[in-house]
């Protein structure tokens, strides 16, 4: 029987405020590790190329058991716990992703999981730019007042959407899950932001269907295809990302009133080594300053920045109040950035 939810107990209201903050995150990488040595047995590729190129060592594969909706709950079920609140005091999940369980959507799936009955629920794609995007769209639904607490979860298992036999792509990905909850608060920790697209350029990265001709009856013919796996042109991509992510920073951080030597920690989309550096260096933040941990998972696509987070955040890197400059780019293209200070 659906249990009628009108009758379900309402949580104590929080505080009502028109400020945002992030006070709970959470991640979940899958089990399996697969360095680059080991990679070298599926493709003709070395550590050393991988490692010089990228920055990459290993990456995490999810089994054939393990689903997105898998990762994702348990991110969001750390998430949860960090912030203190319970699942029945979450008013929206936004999952990010481009690798759903289900093209109808898998936020569904995980609010079911999580018992978040109050909340609504849906999917948002925007590739490796998902979170970012999710993460700032959730802001704008605190600061209308129209939720309090928000759950944003980026997830992918990209390794399901690879083209194994190509070298120039399979190395580059990992899966992994991060979450996190944002919260109204009376003090606004989410300083400023800006999103950006060219759909121009979307060719440089895709993951598209591939509409195969049916004929359905006299006169009609559908598409009946499938997806082509993911297809990249790598030079195209890294010259957008060390243009474009540079300039929204310094946007993001001109409307925020602030210099970059105020930034604490730097946080990009975990894509490339290389691109983490030569973005650094065109804001001029020493990289001590610089969060880095795809040595160790790969691009995770919408995860890489809540996973890196995370990490950070418990190791007891980032302190509560620190200045975090953060940005995702990707297939569609997308771009964007945004500035804001952990904790509440
Ligand atoms: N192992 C060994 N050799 C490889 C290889 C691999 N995994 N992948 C490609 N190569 C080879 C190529 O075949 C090419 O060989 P050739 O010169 O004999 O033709 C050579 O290495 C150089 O390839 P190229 O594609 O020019 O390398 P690159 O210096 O541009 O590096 C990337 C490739 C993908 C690492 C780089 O372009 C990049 O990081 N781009 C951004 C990608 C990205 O971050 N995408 C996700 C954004 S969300």
């Amino acid at each position: 029987m659906i249990p009628n939810e009108l009758s379900l107990p309402l949580p104590p209201a929080p505080p009502v405020g028109i400020g945002v903050a992030m006070t709970g995150c959470g991640s979940s990488v899958p089990e399996v590790c697969v360095d680059n040595d080991t990679l070298s047995q599926v493709v003709d590729t070395s550590d050393e190329w991988i490692a010089s190129r990228t920055g990459i060592r290993q990456r995490r594969l999810a089994s054939p058991e393990v689903s997105l909706t898998t990762i994702a709950t348990t991110a969001a079920q750390n998430a949860i716990e960090m912030a203190g609140v319970t699942p029945m005091d979450i008013d929206l999940i936004i999952l990010a992703t481009s690798s759903a369980d289900d093209l109808f959507g898998s936020a569904g799936r995980i609010q079911a999981e999580l018992g978040a009955r109050r909340a609504v629920a849906f999917d948002m794609t925007a590739a490796c730019s998902g979170f970012v995007f999710g993460m700032v769209t959730a802001a704008q639904f605190i600061r209308t007042g129209t939720y309090q607490t928000v759950l944003v979860i980026g997830a992918d298992v990209l390794s399901r959407w690879v083209d194994w036999s190509d070298r120039g792509t399979c190395v580059l990905f990992g899966d992994g899950a991060g979450a996190v909850v944002l919260q109204a608060n009376e003090s606004d920790r989410l300083l400023g932001f800006e999103l950006c697209s060219d759909g121009r350029q979307h060719q440089s990265l895709n993951l598209a269907y591939k509409p195969e001709p049916k004929a359905l009856v006299d006169g009609v013919t559908i598409a009946h295809g499938t997806y082509h796996p993911v297809t990249m042109n790598g030079q195209e991509i890294y010259r957008f990302a060390v243009q474009r992510v540079p300039e929204v920073i310094e946007k993001v951080l001109y409307r925020s009133g602030l210099t970059a030597d105020q930034v604490d920690w730097l946080l990009l989309h975990q894509a490339n080594q290389r691109i983490l550096d030569a973005v650094a260096q065109r804001l001029h933040i020493p990289l001590h300053k610089v969060i880095s941990n795809l040595a160790h998972y790969g691009n995770t696509s919408a995860a890489s920045i809540p996973l890196a987070l995370d990490e950070a955040v418990r190791q007891g890197k980032i302190q509560p109040g620190a200045t975090i400059a953060t940005a995702g780019f990707g297939a569609g293209l997308t771009w964007g950035a945004a500035i804001f200070q952990w904790g509440r």
